[in-house]
């Protein structure tokens, strides 16, 4: 794909974790995101969102002006954007990373003060917590072939 890139932000939700709110954007996530090829990675807890969008240039930002318009998060602020190679999370069309568990996805649990830190401007500590999760590549399902000496149902 030509000009791939990945954008990371981090925002401040206006919503609570385990809300019908977050089931509707983790429902836009899955809907759209395969539409428009893009994948990622979405952290939520009660105090932060972080999110990776991964995908076409054009389409992270118009993306990003949708998300910008979004009032179930306010403050959003970019901690980086950069072409990239490949994906890093090639078979997530949202991973979404629920913070408030004492299990995070792909084990990613950053602290408060991390957080603050990246909100504030120093994301280094963030950005490497982010670069250095180890991140599953998700098994294709396996699909049986019908064998040739199955028994045929008929109706
Ligand atoms: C923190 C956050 C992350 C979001 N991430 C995505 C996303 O990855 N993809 C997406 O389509 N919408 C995402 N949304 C929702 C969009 O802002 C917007 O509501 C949605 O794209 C509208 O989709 P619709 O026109 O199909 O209803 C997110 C919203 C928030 C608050």
């Amino acid at each position: 794909m030509h000009d791939l890139e990945s954008l990371i932000y981090i925002s401040r939700p206006a919503i609570r974790p385990h809300s019908i709110e977050l089931l509707d954007i983790a429902d836009a996530c899955l809907r759209n995101n395969p539409l428009h090829d893009l994948t990622g990675f979405l952290y939520f807890d009660r105090s932060f969102f972080v999110q990776v969008l991964e995908g076409e240039s054009a389409r992270i930002e118009t993306l990003c002006a949708t998300l910008l318009d979004d009032p179930r998060h306010y403050g959003m602020h970019v901690l980086r954007r950069a072409p990239i190679l490949r994906r890093r999370f090639a078979c997530w069309d949202m991973a979404l990373c629920d913070g408030t568990s004492p299990y995070p996805l792909f084990g990613f649990k950053p602290s408060r003060k991390l957080l603050e830190a990246a909100k504030q401007g120093d994301a280094s500590a963030l950005l490497s917590a982010i670069d250095s999760m180890s991140v599953p590549v998700r098994a294709a399902p396996i699909v049986a072939a019908p064998s040739s000496s199955e028994p045929h149902l008929s109706s």
